[in-house]
């Protein structure tokens, strides 16, 4: 077996989940992804792999380094290529679309067969695929959802309305009796995401509404649509439009302070907030925390982030959906390899994304609390013990 072949084998290894490489892996039988190793011809080839990485062709995207969430995917895709023997540019578009299109752009130039673009901005987005598209180069959506276009390939994802749903759920089982204040936060209006985050969580808020065991504080749009099962997209627009925090900490902690200030004491005690993630969960959950007429709170997110982890294990934010970003950096690198090799990724689902149903799997998602937090976040690997303190 070559070198070349061997890291080859490794990859689709780790990409399959299989757990021994033998010796006598049926290599032979799989197709060579096309890789962008420049093997200088005086060069022995072993000398060369040994001196550098081999690059997969395939080039990725990252909406922003300005939140722990990308950066960790980041890391988590270097550390699964790496192990792998393969080097990939990894692209950040810190908020601009103009950005990512550039990217996308460099990309192709460079050569990629394939591009996995996690999107700023889902239907902006829509040009970048096209660009890609054009030139021949497969585009999978990489946890928000590319939409307007019918140049998306496969869309990798986590099953987001899930995600909205165990945040609602773990509202629901903390509350007791009616009258119970809810704050409702949302994420930014541009992320696909954002919608169906709110669509999990109106689910299974909703006829805890309507049966009087919460009740709305801070969207008059909200209210306005409290008795409605199910909302229209534009219906949600105009509930996140309200209650945004567009991702952002300092505009989810300024929204709150202004929630607060609004409502009168009685609206306060022990409250119910609705994060949608867990960088705007700890701006929104310090706003509530320094409020003296609030009691107690319960305050959802998502993520797993190592700062919202120490958080939950402190008692200043409630639950987290462990998303597990390895599971979704091994779907990417499974349907890259798939293409390279001629073939097509794994299907179970679709999602309409504006103008086609868009192949997907969506994985699992978890609900973390103080009670699993152990089990499922150090127990099982996704982030070491060290990064805490106080975990028992
Ligand atoms: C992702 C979340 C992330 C949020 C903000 C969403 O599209 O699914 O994991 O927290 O964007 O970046």
């Amino acid at each position: 077996m070559t070198k070349k072949r061997f890291l080859f084998v490794l990859l689709t290894t780790i990409v399959v989940g299989a757990t021994v490489l033998s010796a006598c892996a049926p290599a032979a039988e799989v197709e060579e992804p096309a890789v962008m190793e420049e093997e200088a011809a005086e060069e022995p080839a072993e000398e060369a792999m040994e001196e550098e990485a081999a690059s997969l062709a395939v080039g990725i995207v990252l909406p922003t380094k300005d939140e722990p969430r990308w950066i960790q995917d980041e890391t988590r895709f270097r550390d699964a290529l790496t192990a792998a023997g393969y080097d990939v540019e990894i692209l950040f578009s810190q908020g601009d679309s103009a950005k990512e299109k550039a990217n996308v752009e460099d990309l192709i130039t460079k050569g990629v067969k394939v591009i996995v673009i996690c999107p700023h901005d889902s239907a902006a987005a829509a040009a970048a695929a096209e660009a890609a598209n054009e030139a021949g180069v497969k585009v999978v959506s990489y946890d928000r959802l590319i939409t307007d276009t019918d140049a998306v390939d496969y869309y990798v994802t986590f099953d987001s309305v899930s995600v909205g749903e165990q945040q609602g759920q773990y509202l629901v089982d903390k509350a007791e009796g009616t009258g119970n204040p809810l704050y409702l936060y949302a994420g930014a209006a541009t992320d696909n995401n954002a919608f169906l985050f709110f669509e999990g969580a109106w689910n299974v808020l909703q006829p805890k509404i309507a049966d009087g065991t919460f009740v709305i504080k801070n969207s008059s749009e909200a209210l306005a649509l409290q008795d409605k099962a199910e909302l229209t997209r534009d219906e949600m627009g105009q509930i996140i439009g309200q209650v945004t925090t567009n991702w952002d900490f300092n505009t989810a902690k300024n929204l709150a302070e202004a929630n607060l200030t609004a409502a009168p004491a009685a609206d306060k005690g022990d409250v119910f907030i609705l994060a949608p993630n867990d960088g705007t969960a700890r701006a929104i959950a310090d706003a509530y925390a320094a409020d003296t007429d609030v009691t107690s709170y319960v305050v959802t997110g998502q993520d797993a982030e190592v700062a919202s982890v120490q958080y939950i294990i402190d008692g200043k934010q409630s639950m987290t959906v462990l998303k597990d970003v390895r599971t979704l950096v091994a779907d990417a690198i499974s349907a890259a390899v798939a293409y390279l090799e001629g073939g097509a990724p794994e299907e179970t689902k679709t999602y309409d994304n504006g103008v086609m149903e868009v192949p997907a799997k969506p994985s699992e998602v978890v609900s973390v609390d103080q009670d699993n937090v152990k089990a499922e976040i150090v127990d099982s690997g996704y982030w070491p013990a060290e990064e805490f303190t106080g975990l028992e």
